[in-house]
């Protein structure tokens, strides 16, 4: 076997028997892209599916490390954008993948942000009744959470990720250096996921987070690289001990939708458009959660809730509704989001709060109108 070594990489497993994988982190790792197939699956072909904006960046690279190691491929660009997760560019892969005659043993090659990660994944879960692929994740929310779990989704008329299926990689390759061309503003939204694994179990993270995060952002350069590959590595290891626990989300897997709650609701009130990011959303929802924890029988002291609010604001993210540009979202349409979301049970609403930074927890059975009364002060905090 071909196994491609850097000493400056780190290796974090998904463990889930059969289906376990390896997430490769480091700055760089995208060059072993081509020997490492080789070795899990010698003779494959591969076929990449990726976006405009990052075609134009990693595209030639990550053909040129797949041509190295002799390796075939085959590829489709898609738009940049949610919009490329429908029906539409669902079926204009899958025909592109079997055009290019790639069979069960052969591999896709999703090559992007979490749109790419949840098309080409999800083009894979089916075509030929399930294909194996590889995750190269070039945004910070998918090297530290899309690409990890093996949830795959399109979005449909009724709302996002509706359409999906689960289905592993058998390889994450997070190269840091790709995040060097991601506009900032993405790069500041993807950190929001980074903040919330401190948040949800890990208080040492979050507070080597807020004395660290400058060189996290930092585009090249030894520090900066040490700390952002450090950054992805603890996230990735927090990610793959849950999903290995509850790969099927019906009990932990649920704490990783800190913020998750109101922050959808947000999102969809504005419509996922560029007005708020999801990372942006989340930041807000994270806020959210924590001073309705602080609300809720005082469950955290506010102290603790504004440490962590601090956080990330100092980062640039907003963490207020008042934040959010363009008109005022209305409280019964943000209530009528939030009684949509999947984590509704019997009418009672499934939250994930926290007694303290590091110490999110499971609520399930809060009443409707404690958040109605909740969300009308945050409304009128303009
Ligand atoms: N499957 C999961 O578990 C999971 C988890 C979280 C989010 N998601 C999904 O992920 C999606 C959001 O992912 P995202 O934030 O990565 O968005 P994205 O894939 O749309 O990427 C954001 C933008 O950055 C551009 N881009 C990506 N990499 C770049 C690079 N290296 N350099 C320059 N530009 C680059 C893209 O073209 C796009 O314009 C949503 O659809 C969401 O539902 C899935
Ligand atoms: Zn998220």
């Amino acid at each position: 076997m071909t196994a491609p070594v850097r000493s400056d990489h780190t290796v974090v497993q998904v463990a889930l028997g059969a289906r376990s994988y390896d997430i490769v982190i480091g700055r760089g790792v995208l060059n072993t892209l081509g020997a490492r197939i080789a070795a899990l699956r010698p003779g494959a072909k591969t076929f990449i599916v990726t976006d405009a904006n990052v075609a134009g960046h990693h595209l030639a690279s990550t053909e040129a490390a797949l041509a190295a190691a002799a390796i075939a491929c085959d590829r489709m660009i898609v738009p940049p954008g949610e919009a490329s997760k429908s029906f539409q560019y669902f079926a204009q892969v899958c025909e592109a993948i079997i055009a290019s005659r790639i069979e069960r043993g052969d591999l896709v090659v999703a090559l992007g942000g979490g749109v790419i990660g949840d098309l080409a994944g999800f083009a894979a879960a089916v075509v030929r009744r399930g294909i194996d692929y590889v995750q190269v994740p070039t945004t910070l929310l998918a090297q530290v959470d899309s690409s990890v779990g093996g949830k795959t989704a399109i979005d449909s008329a009724h709302g996002k990720n509706l359409v999906g299926a689960f289905h592993q990689p058998i390889l994450v390759l997070a190269d840091t250096a790709l995040l060097d061309s991601l506009p900032a503003r993405e790069f500041r939204a993807g950190y929001a996921e980074v903040a919330k694994y401190g948040l949800i179990g890990d208080e040492a993270f979050f507070a080597w987070l807020e004395a660290n995060w400058r060189d996290i952002f930092a585009a090249a350069g030894a520090a900066g690289g040490n700390a952002r590959d450090h950054a992805v590595a603890v996230s990735c290891r927090a990610k793959a001990a849950i999903v290995a626990r509850d790969e099927r989300e019906t009990g932990d897997r649920q704490l990783l939708n800190l913020g998750h709650t109101f922050g959808h609701a947000l999102e969809a009130a504005c419509g996922f458009s560029d007005r708020l990011l999801h990372g942006e959303a989340i930041a807000i929802g994270m806020a959210l959660a924590l001073q309705f924890s602080v609300a809720r029988q005082g469950l955290m002291t506010r102290q603790e809730a504004d440490r962590a609010i601090r956080h990330l604001a100092a980062v640039g993210l907003p963490t207020a509704i008042s934040q959010i540009p363009g008109p005022p979202l209305p409280l019964e349409q943000l209530m009528e989001l939030i009684g949509q979301d999947k984590k509704i049970k019997r009418g009672r609403l499934t939250f994930i709060l926290a007694r303290g930074i590091g110490s999110a927890f499971i609520e399930s059975g809060i009443d409707r109108n404690e958040v109605r009364a909740f969300l009308s002060d945050k409304l009128a905090e303009r």
